[in-house]
Order: C-alpha cells, then sequence, then structure tokens
C-alpha cells in the first residue's frame, strides 16, 4: 500500500466544453509521481499540480528510448459514478513492458490505487456526455544523467490524464487501411508485444504515408516474412471469416490488448468459433473474392472497436460488408462500451469503481 502525499493544485483550470475535446491535447489539474533509484526501490509516492519535468539534457530517456506507458480510461455511470475497465491488466502489461525493458516494476495493486487515487482527485473532469471518458495515461521513464547504454539507475513513473471526447462523435464509420509492405513494426525477439515508446516512433512514417494516400490507418504485416498479418495502426485486428473470428496470434510483435482479450471472451461467451493463429494478407484477401470475409475491425481503448470498410494491398482491394459496421462488430462495440459506462451488466466483475 503506498502512502501517497497530495499537494493540492490552487485554482483549477476551467473544464473543457465536452463537445470540443481533441484527443491528448488537455491535462487535468493533478498527476501522480513516484521515483526509483537503485538500492532504495520505488519511493515517494505523490499526487502534484500537473505541470513541466526539469531533466538534465543527458538524461537516459533522450537517447536511448527506455521508457514504457499504458493506456486505460475512467468512464461516468448513468448515477454519476467513475469506474475502470481491467486496470489490472495494465498494470501486467506495464510490468511485461518493464522486464523487456529493463526498468523495474511496480506491483500491480499499487499501480491500480496510483490510478485509482490521482482519478479521485480529479474526479469532476471525468466527463458525462455520451461517448466521453477520462484518458488515463500511466509511463515510466530512465532518468539516469549520463550517456552510455546500459540500463539507468533511476527512473520515474508519472500518469496523466485528459479528458477526451465521443470517438465517434456521428456515428460509427468503418475505415480504409492500406497493408504496409515496407516499414514494419516489430519483430519477435524485438519489443512489438511491449508498449513502449520506440515501437511508435518507428510506425510514424507508415501512417503518414498511408494517410497522404486517403487511408486511415495502416495493417501492419510480420518482419520477417512480410505477409502475415499482425495489427491495425494501434489497434490489434479482427476478421470474420466464414462464420470464424481470427485474429493474429499473439507471437511476441504484436501488443496483447486488453480490447482484443474482452472480445475474444465475449465472442467465446456467446458460442461464436475464435482462432487465434498466423493469417496471411494473401488469405484474407482470397477470402474477401470469395464472398467469405464478411467482417472485420481493430480494437483498442481508444475506439473500442473501428470497423475496416475496405482493405488495400498493391493493386488488390477488398470492400468488406458494403463498407459497413457488420452486426458482430456492432454487437462487441455495444456490448463493451454498455459495460464501460455502466449501462449493461458487467458479468465478468471487469469494471473497478473509484471509491
Ligand atoms: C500497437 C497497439 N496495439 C494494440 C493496442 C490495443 O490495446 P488495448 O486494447 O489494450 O488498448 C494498442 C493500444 O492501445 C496499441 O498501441
Amino acid at each position: 500500500m503506498l502512502e501517497i502525499q497530495v499537494t493540492r493544485a490552487g485554482q483549477g483550470k476551467p473544464h473543457p466544453d465536452p463537445d470540443t475535446l481533441v484527443f491528448g491535447k488537455l491535462f487535468t489539474d493533478h498527476m501522480f509521481l513516484m521515483d526509483y533509484h537503485a538500492g532504495q526501490g520505488w519511493h515517494s509516492p505523490r499526487i502534484v499540480p500537473y505541470g513541466p519535468f526539469s531533466l538534465d539534457p543527458s538524461c537516459m530517456v533522450f537517447h536511448y528510448a527506455q521508457e514504457v506507458f499504458e493506456g486505460l480510461k475512467a468512464y461516468r455511470t448513468p448515477e454519476g459514478k467513475v469506474q475502470l475497465f481491467r486496470p489490472v491488466e495494465n498494470a501486467r502489461r506495464l510490468n511485461s513492458s518493464c522486464d523487456r525493458l529493463c526498468i523495474p516494476q511496480i506491483p500491480e495493486e499499487d499501480f491500480v490505487q496510483a490510478v485509482k487515487a490521482l482519478v479521485q482527485i480529479d474526479r469532476d473532469w471525468v466527463p458525462d456526455k455520451k461517448g466521453t471518458s477520462l484518458y488515463i495515461r500511466p509511463f515510466i521513464f530512465a532518468t539516469d544523467p549520463s550517456l552510455g547504454v546500459h540500463a539507468s539507475h533511476s527512473y520515474r513513473f508519472a500518469i496523466i490524464l485528459s479528458p477526451v471526447g465521443a470517438y465517434y462523435p456521428e456515428g460509427i464509420n468503418p475505415v480504409k487501411i492500406y497493408v504496409e509492405d515496407e516499414d514494419v513494426r516489430a519483430v519477435r525477439g524485438g519489443t512489438g508485444y511491449t508498449k513502449c515508446g520506440g515501437n511508435y516512433a518507428a510506425s510514424i512514417r507508415a501512417g503518414e504515408r498511408a494517410e497522404a494516400q486517403g487511408y486511415s490507418q495502416v495493417l501492419w504485416l510480420d518482419g520477417v516474412h512480410r505477409k502475415y498479418i499482425e495489427e491495425v495502426g494501434a489497434m490489434n485486428v479482427l476478421f470474420k471469416v466464414d462464420g470464424t473470428v481470427i485474429t493474429p496470434a499473439l507471437t511476441g510483435s504484436v501488443l496483447p490488448g486488453i480490447t482484443r482479450k474482452s472480445c475474444l471472451e465475449l465472442l467465446r461467451d456467446w458460442g461464436v468459433a475464435v482462432e487465434e493463429r498466423l493469417i496471411t494478407a494473401q488469405e484474407l484477401f482470397d477470402a474477401a473474392d470469395a464472398g467469405k470475409l464478411e467482417e472485420a475491425w481493430g480494437s483498442g481503448t481508444a475506439a473500442v472497436v473501428s470497423p475496416i470498410g475496405e482493405l488495400a494491398m498493391g493493386g488488390r482491394k477488398a470492400i468488406l460488408n458494403n463498407g459497413k459496421i457488420g452486426p458482430l462488430t456492432q454487437r462487441l462495440y455495444d456490448t463493451l462500451t454498455g459495460i464501460q459506462w455502466g449501462t449493461e451488466p458487467d458479468p465478468h466483475g471487469w469494471t473497478v469503481p473509484v471509491e
């Protein structure tokens, strides 16, 4: 159990109009901080007014990117309560990322306690308009003020909060996806299964290229054979082919998404056949040609599910479900958002109240 010191912000910032919220631009009044020093362990957990850090220019994270992060949300229920969705899963994934990046882990219960304490202090910032939420960004970075590639001896763990607007204010519109055949995001043995900043830096160029060509995201292929599907943008990806839902297996270069896991658990509850396995882009386009690629969607905390309306690779194009959201994608969206915002029963006990 952490003993969190609290220093309250004087006058809070004005709260924004929920209709004008843009993802990740505005932050709440407070942040959580905790430091690590070799020999001392994690210490000084505190909530302080939100503000800039002062860091030495030689700080290791700037040069060697020894950094990991997480992303989850707090939701306002119709009764005005605030709840989290599967925060222990984020704690576990953070620790798995830490292990790969040689960053000291944080006990799961301390992570959840810190998230809850910060959200509790800034609970007025959890918007209540339909589809809005409070995005929670925990992150850890290396702070040793020295050059040289080795594990840092000091780290900072921070959590910041940002109110976000509805992801689909005008209804769910399927997106156009481009299969990226040049850049790769991650390779097995690398850091693809972790949430470290370097993975995202490596993904930016392909994303920019896809956007310039009128596509919203890229579909990533594996880095060795360049034929197996991995993820879509910063989401996991699921396909319904001839009645079976297929999603890439977690082979090490795919991020184990919590929304992906929740989709698979719901689908199994509903008796839908599910396969986690290798799947080639070729197989998908062939299924589309045979009229068997019924639905496809990305899954992630931000969008929950993002239906795919069109897939393009080289000269090949596949239009899915006439460019409309499919019934299974819609059912997953309705069920997951219902659980998250507290309008549907939560039989798995996925939600955690913020006291
Ligand atoms: C690369 C990547 N894949 C998948 C996901 C989906 O994970 P989750 O469902 O836990 O949000 C994310 C982000 O959140 C991501 O950044």
